[in-house]
C-alpha cells in the first residue's frame, strides 16, 4: 500500500479529498503524516477526525530553509512515506526535501499550467480574460509550479465570474483530478520522460470540448 505525506498550510479541502478517496476504497494507499507550517491550519482538524497523525513544524524555529526542510523529509523519511503531496501548502519546496523526494512530489495547482503559476492562479485568470481555465496536478522541481504536469482538467470562465465563483469552480475538479493523479502512481502507471508523463494504458477522451458549446 503506497504510504503518503501531506503538507498543508490551510483549509485542507484537497487534504480530504484524499482521505475520502482512500476512505471509499478507490485509492489504495495510507496517510503516513500531515504536516502544517501554520500552527491554526484547519487540515489539522481533518487530521484528527480521521485518526491521522499531524505534526506542526514552525519554520521560524529554523535558522534556514534548508533545515525547516532537511526537518521535514526527516519526518517523512522516518515513516517511510514514498510520495508527497502538497495540498495547498504556500511555500517553494527546497532542496534537502526535493532531493530526498526526486518526483516523488506532487502538487495541486489552480490555474491551467504553465499559464498563470504563483498564489493567485483563480484571479490572474479571471483578470486576464480567459474563457477557458482549469487545475493542474504536477511533479514538484525547484521552480514554482514548474514541474512535469499530470493530469489537467478544464472549466469554461464567464466574463463575469469572481475570483471566488471560479475558485469554486475549479476546486470541484481539484478535488477529483488530485486523487487520480495519486491513484495512477499508486498503480505504478505514471512514467517520467523529460518534462512529459506519460500514463499507461490511458486512452484520450474523443469528444473534449468545453468552451463554447459549438453547432
Ligand atoms: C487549492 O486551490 C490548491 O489548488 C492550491 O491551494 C488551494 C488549497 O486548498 N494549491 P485546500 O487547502 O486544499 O482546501
Amino acid at each position: 500500500m503506497l504510504k503518503l505525506g501531506v503538507l498543508a498550510s490551510g483549509r485542507g479541502s484537497n487534504f480530504q479529498a484524499i482521505i475520502d478517496s482512500i476512505e471509499a476504497g478507490r485509492l489504495n494507499a495510507e496517510i503516513k503524516i500531515l504536516i502544517v507550517d501554520k500552527a491554526n491550519a484547519y487540515a489539522i482538524e481533518r487530521a484528527k477526525k480521521h485518526s491521522i497523525e499531524y505534526m506542526y513544524i514552525d519554520p521560524s524555529k529554523f535558522s534556514t530553509k534548508e533545515d525547516f526542510y532537511l526537518e521535514i523529509a526527516n519526518q517523512l523519511k522516518k515513516r517511510e512515506v514514498e510520495l508527497v503531496l502538497l495540498a495547498g501548502f504556500m511555500r517553494v519546496v527546497r532542496k534537502p526535501l526535493l532531493d530526498a523526494y526526486p518526483n516523488r512530489i506532487m502538487n495541486i495547482h489552480p490555474a491551467l499550467l504553465p499559464s498563470f503559476p504563483g498564489l493567485h492562479g483563480q484571479k490572474d485568470a479571471v483578470d486576464y480574460g480567459v474563457r477557458i481555465s482549469g487545475c493542474t496536478v504536477h511533479f514538484v522541481d525547484e521552480g514554482v509550479d514548474t514541474g512535469p504536469i499530470i493530469i489537467q482538467a478544464a472549466v469554461p470562465v464567464s466574463p463575469d465570474d469572481t475570483e471566488e465563483i471560479l475558485s469554486q469552480r475549479i476546486l470541484a475538479l481539484e478535488h477529483k483530478i488530485y486523487p487520480e493523479a495519486v491513484k495512477l502512481y499508486s498503480e505504478g502507471r505514471l512514467k517520467i520522460e523529460g518534462r512529459k508523463v506519460k500514463i499507461l494504458d490511458y486512452k484520450l477522451p474523443d469528444n473534449f470540448i468545453i468552451n463554447p458549446p459549438i453547432s
